[in-house]
């Protein structure tokens, strides 16, 4: 079988430019424009995950000195808290060049191979969603991480040859919202990994105000904060808050976001304090009326809410479980005592008595 190098999958980002056409294979068009418009593009801009930051800028310093790629990266944790950013991020501070594709798109030996075969010395590949790359894929990458080279099989069955094909030296950023689901031999062959956590109202405000800001809208301090308190520590969510918020401050009123105009607007759209939405609370609702609070299955909840169990695993339940409200146990997923009193169940040791 010969190897056709094909580069329809991917782009190739010059961090030079502003302007990143980052590609998010789940997200629409609309989303993808807006979340470019807004998305930091280097260290400072990036706000939060401070020890994560400390280490890298340490590491790219160490990397330039010696006048080597960076070690291959691995960027784990829920949807929406930068990893996507943050590799975007590496480059422009490495001063190199990003190619950005994710699992689903390499599916056949060709396209992890064209990829590989078109990359320069310390350019950056980064696949996004690298828990769902396919055994063939994975093995072609173990190599190409490791010593920089791809074997190549041309010819057919009796004539079979095997070429070793050198490549350039590069780096490899992985992310996921599983890394549990990553197999070994992968996981081992990244020289860093990192879990981006969630982010404080703190970090939420600002990130709140810097997107106003670009946008041009007006917006208060506590306006900033009523925003944040209800944005799960995710900054995805909190920029897509800003939007809604602003659309209802411009309909309603002047403009302006204010505290009552932010808290009035996230009402209308039934996010509630804690920042859960109605499916966050029909889950929780769900397992309480249903199944005694648990323990259910995530497949039985999937199931009975109409919900993809990804959707539930990758979007709901981690907040759900940071927060406290829900907690994961062998036999299945459990309202904690916070999750009652959060849905204004006042029995709450008559119901603890059924756990
Ligand atoms: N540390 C940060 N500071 C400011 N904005 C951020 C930060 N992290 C993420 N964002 C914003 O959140 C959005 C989603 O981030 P992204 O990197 O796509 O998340 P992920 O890849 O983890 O799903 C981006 O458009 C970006 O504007
Ligand atoms: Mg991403």
């Amino acid at each position: 079988m010969s190897i056709i190098a094909d580069d329809n999958d991917f782009k190739t980002i010059r961090a030079k430019e502003e302007k990143n056409p980052i590609v998010e294979p789940e997200e629409s068009d609309t989303d993808r424009n807006f979340e470019n418009t807004i998305r930091p593009k280097s260290f400072d801009s990036y706000i939060g995950q401070a020890g994560i930051k400390d280490t890298l800028k340490i590491t790219i310093q160490a990397a330039k000195k010696r006048e080597m790629p960076l070690d291959h990266l691995l960027f784990y944790g829920p949807p929406g808290l930068g990893k996507t950013t943050l590799a975007g991020v590496i480059a422009q501070e490495m001063g190199a060049d990003i190619k950005i594709t994710s699992a689903p798109a390499l599916e056949r030996p060709r396209d992890i191979v064209g990829i590989l075969m078109s990359l320069k010395g310390g350019e950056i590949l980064f696949i996004d969603e690298i828990h769902r790359l396919n055994r063939v894929t994975e093995e072609i990458l173990y190599p190409a991480m490791e010593d920089f080279y791809l074997d190549m099989t041309t010819g057919k069955s009796q004539t079979v040859k095997t070429l070793r094909l050198p490549l350039p030296k590069f780096t490899l950023i992985g992310a996921t919202t599983k890394a549990g689901e990553l197999s070994g031999p992968l996981r081992d062959r990244f020289g860093i990994i990192h879990r981006l956590e969630f982010y404080s109202q703190d970090e939420l405000a600002q990130v709140v105000e810097r997107t106003a800001d670009i946008l041009k809208i007006e917006i208060d301090e506590a306006g900033a904060y009523a925003i944040a308190k209800r944005s799960r520590g995710t900054p995805r969510i909190a920029n897509r808050l800003v939007k809604r918020v602003s659309d209802y401050a411009l309909v309603k009123h002047n403009g302006k976001i204010t505290e009552s105009v932010a808290n009035k607007s996230l009402d209308i759209l039934k996010i509630d304090e804690f920042g859960l939405d109605t499916t966050d609370r029909n889950l929780l609702k769900l397992i309480i009326d249903k199944y005694d609070g648990g323990p259910v299955g995530i497949e039985t909840i999937a199931a009975a809410l109409g919900e993809d169990v990804r959707t539930l695993e990758d979007v709901c339940e981690p907040f759900l479980l940071q927060a406290g409200l829900l907690q994961r146990t062998p036999r299945g997923r459990k309202v904690s005592p916070a999750g009652y009193r959060h849905l204004g169940y006042k029995n709450i040791s008559d119901q603890q008595s059924l756990f």
